[in-house]
């Protein structure tokens, strides 16, 4: 398995995948506007290809916004979330940037867990952020100052 670019043609497998493991999936043609817009997307490809995980985050003026990431289950608790995570903290050591931020459900104790495994702070609680087929759920906020600041 590696870590590479995402392509155009992997979006149908990364949407199938995201909407297979969240309650609140990106379609695929928001992947599809983060690739068009230069975003960080890369994939974790299987052997043959296939796509296994994937991560999105975009430079937004000098705040990295990690959006979505997601790991087959299969390939789970190997350790490939935290290698996309440190794939992007390199990719955002090379830019002017000050921290990484992200927002996680309350109740995803594993993305928490990695997280906060990998340095990330507790921001804030954005109340009934997340809207799912159960009701709301609310948002957890995260940063990573990056040590290398411009
Ligand atoms: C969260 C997710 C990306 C983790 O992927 P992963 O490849 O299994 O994570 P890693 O193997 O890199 O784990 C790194 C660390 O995260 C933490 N972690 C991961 N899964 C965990 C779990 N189920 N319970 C507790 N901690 C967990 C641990 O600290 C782990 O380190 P360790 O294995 O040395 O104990 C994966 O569970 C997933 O895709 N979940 C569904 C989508 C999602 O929630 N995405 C995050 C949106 S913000």
């Amino acid at each position: 398995m590696n870590i590479r670019p995402m392509r155009a043609t992997d979006i149908p497998q990364v949407a199938a995948l995201e909407a297979a493991i969240t309650p609140t999936p990106w379609s695929p043609g928001l992947f599809a506007e983060e690739l068009t817009l230069g975003s960080h997307c890369r994939i974790l490809a299987g052997k043959s290809g296939e796509v296994l995980g994937y991560c999105v985050a975009r430079l937004l003026v000098d705040e990295w916004h990690l959006l979505t990431l997601g790991i087959a289950p299969a390939c789970r608790r190997q350790g490939w979330a935290r290698r996309l995570v440190q794939d992007l903290l390199q990719q955002a050591t090379r830019t002017e940037s000050v921290a990484i931020l992200l927002e996680v459900r309350a109740s995803n104790v594993p993305a928490r867990t990695l997280y906060q495994d990998m340095g990330f702070t507790f921001l804030y609680t954005r109340k009934g952020y997340y809207r799912l087929a159960s009701g709301t759920e609310d948002a957890i906020l995260f940063a990573l100052p990056l040590a290398k600041r411009p």
